[in-house]
């Protein structure tokens, strides 16, 4: 989603904001806009355009150079993508310049407060209202004035704000919309993604909610909005700078799904005890009062949004059937305006690859006011989830720059499955099971590598299907979720309509759809439904329709009744998502490229959604 730069230092800053935009183009963004302020001649360079980074530095030229600025990709929220409703936004005196994440909810209010005092508004957004709202209080000190200002404000933020009289210092704030400042050496940084600076700095401070940095060159100030001045600490990013590189391949997608046997060893790393037929959850454990709770919870709600809220159904199917805790898994959007039931004896479980979902955090903020434990399962460490819930664990995935989730889904499951066989081991479950499920896990990326090596018969398979118009991905049991996220990987990229359904339940209305048009596809492993799920599929063929299968090593009967099988190797049944999945994010990647379209950026997404 919407992404911010600044710098303030001795040096001309228009190539480094336009860097810091571009790492975080995979966001999603639909224009973007760059503001300089040369210290040196007082001039200002403010440069705006519709549509890619690359248009913005065509219109930027030589005598745009500046010491101090900001940037923006703005991901349209209030207004449609326009050079007028793009960032930064300019005071109606013309001396502030503003670039805002969030969405400030009481505009219409204050912008009514404005116009009574004669402001002017020349776009659809909530910014240009914040940034004409920092102007009504300014008299000489713009610290002061952005202060005021943010007490005037209800919503989500995450700013910075230049003054042409103040060129000594940039303001940020944060409330809701993610914020850091990197340290450098008489030179400062600020960005809503690490990614952004990590070319000059791996020191930054994150700003927490109702913060503020006063921004010079050689120092920064922190303080609260209630003006005190408070210490923070800085941390080191955590990124490899090859990790957001595309290192060869043709797309991040691609590389991600390739990365998937070294980021699941990642995620396994420290947290299986063999020799105890168990996992250890650093993040949990460390946390005994959250760790007790969720041995003993009675209930687990696990939250999520897209991708995240599959890999939350196959955690029910794993929690329930192992760990035997009733679980409900919701749609944050949906927990977070209802009236959801918990008890002292209820644990909210959020997963979240960005950590920045703005429906996920809102509902974990309601969880934890009802007074429920919360536990997060976030791939970006220090993000706000990963912050706010009372303990964690990290997927240590890498970062995941193709919009489309790949490697951050395998690892939220892994994820599940560690956790699932620490409860369980607690409960009834035996070292000898426990053993074998940890064990498997061990193999599970050198399978996967089985399946990479295959890809070319997943790619023969795109190449005949890329023109279909609707798809149907059926699966059963743990495979059910596994069905909905190959669904939702072909939506998002190839803009094909698919849809996952449980196999059994296609016969009460999908099945009206099956013709000789409509492939099928079916995850039909060998497990214990296997026989179910072939039934299922013979009453597609009765239909005339076209069956693709994923299929177990192994498994002749399969060839007569599909047209077109992916063999994989098997697993143990909790495992197995991680397995069938790895086929249809290819399936979806392969027919993206073949009709041409945007691979990592996709149109209308973002990959980190911060607004409701
Ligand atoms: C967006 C992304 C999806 C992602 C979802 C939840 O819609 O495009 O890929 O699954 O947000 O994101 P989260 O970071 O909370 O897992």
């Amino acid at each position: 989603m919407c992404g911010i730069v600044g710098y303030i230092g001795k040096k001309d800053c228009v190539s480094f904001l336009i860097e810091g935009l571009k790492r975080v183009e995979y966001r999603g963004y639909d224009s973007a806009g760059i503001v300089v302020l040369d210290e040196s001649s007082s001039s200002i360079h403010i440069k705006k355009s519709v549509g890619k980074i690359i248009d913005l530095e065509k219109k930027i030229d030589n005598r745009d150079i500046g010491n101090l600025g900001l940037a923006h990709t703005r991901w349209a929220t209030h207004g449609e993508p326009s050079m007028e409703n793009s960032h930064p936004h300019i005071s109606n005196n013309k001396k502030i310049y503003l670039v805002h994440n969030g969405i400030i909810e009481n505009y219409i209010s204050l912008q009514k407060r404005l116009e009574a005092k004669g402001y002017k508004f020349y776009s659809e957004t909530d910014t240009e209202i914040l940034v004409n709202l920092i102007e009504s209080y300014y008299t000489d000190d713009i610290e002061l004035a952005v202060k005021k200002a943010l007490f005037d404000v209800k919503g989500t933020y995450g700013i910075g704000v230049l003054h042409v009289d103040e060129p000594d210092k940039l303001i940020v704030a944060r409330l809701g919309s993610p914020l850091l400042i990197g340290i450098g050496e008489n030179e400062n940084y600020f960005a809503s993604d690490p990614a952004s600076v990590i070319s000059k700095t791996d020191d930054v401070v994150y700003l927490d909610d109702k913060e503020i940095g006063v921004i010079y060159k050689d120092r920064v100030v922190h303080k609260n909005l209630e003006d005190e001045i408070i210490t923070k600490n800085i941390e080191k990013i955590d990124i490899d700078v090859q990790e957001i590189e595309k290192d060869g391949y043709e797309h991040f997608m691609l590389k991600e799904i390739f990365q998937q046997p070294r980021t699941l060893i990642d995620t396994m790393r420290g947290r299986i005890i063999l020799d105890e037929g168990t996992t250890n959850l650093g993040g949990l454990r460390q946390h005994p009062q959250v760790y007790n709770a969720l041995i003993k919870a009675e209930k687990i709600y696990i939250i999520a949004c897209g991708t995240s809220w599959h890999s939350a159904l196959i955690g029910e199917y794993m929690i329930e059937e192992y760990a035997k805790i009733p679980v409900e898994v919701e749609y944050a959007s949906e927990f977070r305006y209802r009236d959801p039931i918990i008890s002292e004896k209820t644990v909210v479980i959020a997963i979240s690859q960005s950590g920045e979902t703005a429906d996920t955090l809102a509902a974990l903020k309601e969880a934890k006011r009802k007074g429920a434990y919360t536990i997060g399962l976030c791939n970006v460490v220090g993000s706000t989830i990963s912050k706010v819930t009372d303990a964690g664990v990290y997927l240590h995935a890498g970062p995941e720059i193709g919009v489309a989730s790949t490697k951050a889904f395998t690892s939220q499951v892994m994820a599940l499955a560690l956790i699932t066989v620490d409860i369980a081991r607690h409960k009834d479950m035996s070292f000898r099971e426990g053993y074998k499920i940890v064990k498997e896990m061990k193999l599970l990326p050198t399978l996967i590598n089985s399946i990479l090596d295959n890809s070319m018969v997943v790619k023969d398979i795109a190449l005949k299907f890329k023109d279909a118009k609707n798809f149907l991905y059926l699966g059963r049991g743990f495979n059910f979720p596994v069905a909905l996220e190959g669904a939702l990987k072909l939506k998002e990229i190839s803009y094909i309509h698919a849809e996952g359904y449980p196999a059994a339940e296609m016969k009460h209305g999908p099945i009206a759809l099956i013709d000789k048009d409509m492939p099928v596809i079916f995850i039909a492993i060998k497990d214990a439904i296997y026989d179910k799920v072939i039934t299922n599929m013979k009453e597609v063929k009765a239909r005339n329709g076209v069956i693709i299968t994923i299929a177990s090593y192994g498994d002749e009967e399969i060839e007569s009744i599909s047209d077109y099988v992916i063999k994989i190797p098997d697993t143990t049944n909790l495992l197995m998502p991680i397995l069938t999945v790895i086929p249809l994010q290819l399936l979806a990647y392969y027919i993206a490229v073949e009709k041409g379209f945007n691979v990592d950026m996709p149109r209308n997404l973002a990959k980190s959604v911060t607004v409701e």
